[in-house]
């Protein structure tokens, strides 16, 4: 009898997502478009808001997840530049969210051994968010359990303005000749420079664009899109993408070895 549980328990648990995951494949970095919120809030008949509060807590319990699968890096996309069209008051409930859960969450992040790095045109924010962020950013500054890179006021092409500006001026100044210039040192300029490109972009909410995040990052990462929305999105919904994104055969433009 024990030993026919045993046998079911063992079956079980290789059906869990879980039981199914390469320990010695797992993604140095995961960057995810966190969409769906307000298709949500609406199947449920609920404000929009409602939606992107669901959204925070799907967050953390991805953060968790990512440190206990040791995923080094874990970028989201918050808030894109594209985003201040959205109407006034959606606008400043999100600032607000973020605002209140950097002030909220900081410390359990920072006991977590997580580094907050929000990137984006972050000057651009109300000044009550720039605060936030400047605090959480000095607390956790040291950690490197997990890097949380939070893409603010983000965009991929600003990104990679901002990043010739700075060249441009490396340039004039005499820093760097014209043909010196390599992908690598363009890279490190970028609001990710230093970090390694990401292996997996996961899209909930099945849209299939890159919407302005990670254009110069995402050359070689693995797409995963699912249907779930990202309020609904939990570790298990992570565990399936990253044994999807296991099975790929990433060959860099290169062929099979
Ligand atoms: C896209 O869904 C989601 C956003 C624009 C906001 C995402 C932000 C959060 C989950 C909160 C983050 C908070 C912190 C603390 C970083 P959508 O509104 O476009 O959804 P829809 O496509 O269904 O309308």
């Amino acid at each position: 009898m024990d030993f026919l549980k045993f046998f079911k328990n063992k079956h079980f648990a290789q059906d869990m997502p879980l039981g199914r995951i390469n320990r010695d494949k797992i993604p140095q970095h995961v960057a995810i478009i966190m969409d769906g919120n307000g298709r949500w809030a609406q199947k449920r008949g609920l404000p929009r808001y409602a939606g992107h509060k669901a959204g925070v807590e799907a967050l953390k319990d991805i953060v968790k997840a990512c440190i206990e699968l040791n995923i080094k890096i874990l970028s989201v996309f918050a808030f894109s530049t594209e985003n201040w069209k959205r109407p006034k008051e959606e606008v400043s409930i999100l600032m607000e969210l973020l605002t209140k859960h950097l002030a909220t969450e900081k410390d359990d992040l920072h006991k977590n051994g997580v580094k907050i790095n929000c990137i984006g045109s972050l000057d651009k924010l109300p000044p009550s968010a720039q605060t936030e962020i400047a605090k959480a950013h000095a607390l956790t500054k040291k950690n490197h359990k997990l890097i949380l890179n939070i893409a603010l006021n983000y965009g991929g092409r600003l990104e990679i303005v901002e990043a010739a500006k700075k060249l441009a001026a490396k340039i004039c100044e005499g820093n760097l000749k014209n043909d010196e210039v390599t992908e690598e040192i363009f890279a490190s300029l970028l609001f990710t420079g230093g970090q390694a490109d990401p292996d997996l972009l996961i899209r909930p909410s099945g849209e299939m664009r890159l919407s302005n995040f990670y254009l110069w990052q995402t050359a070689y990462t693995e797409i995963y899109v699912s249907s779930v929305l990202w309020p609904d999105f939990r570790k298990d919904n992570l565990i399936e993408a990253i044994i999807d994104y296991q099975n790929r055969d990433r060959r860099f433009g290169g062929i099979k070895k």
